[in-house]
């Protein structure tokens, strides 16, 4: 087995096939089913693509995740926890996400992950609304955002000035099917970018395709 890094956290492990993974803040626990693979004195957690939007990116080339051991995170659309499991592993004991979902239903796995994993912070809530939890979130080092909603950028745009710091990074994830189901994709990714350019720097865009269809990231830092 040869295992190499994709960040100070992320890691492509190679058997017979080349797998993506986190290191298992709870060893021993596998979060929704995913494979667990032992080396060395680590546990490593499958980072499935087809079920996690950043670890699609990663599978389609991109390099630059800006969440590292120790960051702070404002995840929006946190759902039942997949992919914050995984944010969790990578940000570690020393890091914080803030995991945020609309769903009361949806929320009790989030919820229950959370009393295992002490760096997630679950709030159930809007958020489109989050001046309302002003005192309960502190400046982050990232946001994410997976929320597949017709204003979704503008949402973003109003966290970032609400919760990035100045030399924050962000991703959004965009649906292009829940902003316009008859546009073209690609012509609703290259609107939005052309939206967000005017607030942030562009780091970066990838489409998800095949692991998530009609869906791109894009990524980007603060203007400072
Ligand atoms: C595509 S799923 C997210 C999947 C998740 N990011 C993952 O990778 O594990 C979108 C989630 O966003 C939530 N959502 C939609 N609108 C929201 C809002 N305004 N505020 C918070 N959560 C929202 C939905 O309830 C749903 O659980």
């Amino acid at each position: 087995m040869e295992i190499t890094r994709v960040s100070d956290s992320i890691f492509w492990i190679k058997n017979k096939n080349r797998i993506l993974a986190t290191v298992n803040l709870t060893p021993g626990t596998s979060v929704y089913g995913e494979r667990l693979i032992k080396h060395g004195n680590k546990e490593y957690r499958e980072w499935n693509p087809n079920r996690s939007k950043i670890a699609a990116a990663i599978y389609k080339g991109y390099k630059n995740i800006e969440i590292h051991s120790g960051s702070s995170v404002l995840y929006l659309g946190a759902s039942t926890g997949t992919t914050v499991s995984h944010v969790s592993d990578i940000i570690g004991e020393k890091g914080v996400v803030y995991a945020v979902e609309i769903s009361e239903e949806v929320g009790i796995p989030l919820v229950l992950l959370a009393e295992k994993r002490k760096n997630i912070f679950p709030i159930i809530y809007d958020a489109a609304k989050l001046e309302d939890k002003k005192n309960d979130i502190e400046k982050v080092d990232f946001i994410y955002q997976d929320i597949a909603q017709k204003n979704q950028i503008e949402i973003f745009i109003r966290n970032a000035n609400l919760f990035l710091k100045s030399n924050g990074r962000g991703a959004i994830a965009i649906k292009a099917r829940s902003i316009d189901v008859l546009k073209n994709p690609n012509e609703i990714i290259y609107e939005s970018i052309k939206i967000l350019e005017k607030r942030f720097k562009i780091e970066g865009s990838v489409r998800l395709d095949p692991f998530q269809k009609d869906h791109a990231i894009i990524f980007v830092s603060n203007k400072r």
